[in-house]
């Protein structure tokens, strides 16, 4: 059986993400499928912080194909250097964008989403393996905590999500 998730309520992001990343490392630890360890990244995150909508899109040839998510349905296919899930990728840097109406280009898979953070993550020969993209209803909720955190997230789970 998994372990289940047990971040205190109530913390500050910063504790939040502190007491989930090492329950995160161990709920991928042994499993070798990178889909199953996308699903529960994305359930993980979603219990401790009910984004939205949370999830991964995989690099497959010249697209970003959807992946394990969490949410309402999503657009399946976005091209390099579309949205902002496709700069991401192109620019490979992690977008924070506070106000998605703001944003040029911006794909509307919900006219819920109001702000979002979108990283690249690697697989373990350092190749851009794809995205992980969280929305949020509200506007700027996400700041560089939020980066900084699934940054390191993403970075120690090469193995289990490349
Ligand atoms: N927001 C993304 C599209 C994907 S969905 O929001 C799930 C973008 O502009 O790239």
């Amino acid at each position: 059986m998994a372990e289940s998730i047990s971040v205190v309520n109530n913390l500050k992001k910063e504790e939040k993400y502190e007491q989930l990343i090492p329950q995160v490392k161990a709920l991928v630890d042994g499993e070798t499928n990178r889909i199953a360890n996308m699903a529960n990244v994305c359930a993980a995150l979603k219990e401790v912080f009910n984004f939205f909508w949370i999830g991964f899109y995989l690099v497959e040839n010249d697209q970003l194909v959807l992946g394990p998510f969490q949410g309402p349905v999503a657009c399946t296919r976005i091209s390099k250097g579309k949205g902002v899930c496709g700069t991401a990728w192109s620019k490979n840097k992690t977008m924070l964008i506070p106000d998605v109406e703001q944003f040029p280009g911006h794909i509307a898979c919900s006219a819920q989403s109001k702000s979002e953070i979108v990283l690249p993550f690697y697989n373990g020969q350092n190749q851009i393996a794809g995205v992980l993209d969280i929305d949020s209803d509200q506007l700027n909720s996400f700041d560089e905590t939020d980066s900084q955190y699934l940054e390191k997230l993403l970075n120690e789970l090469r193995e289990a999500l490349g």
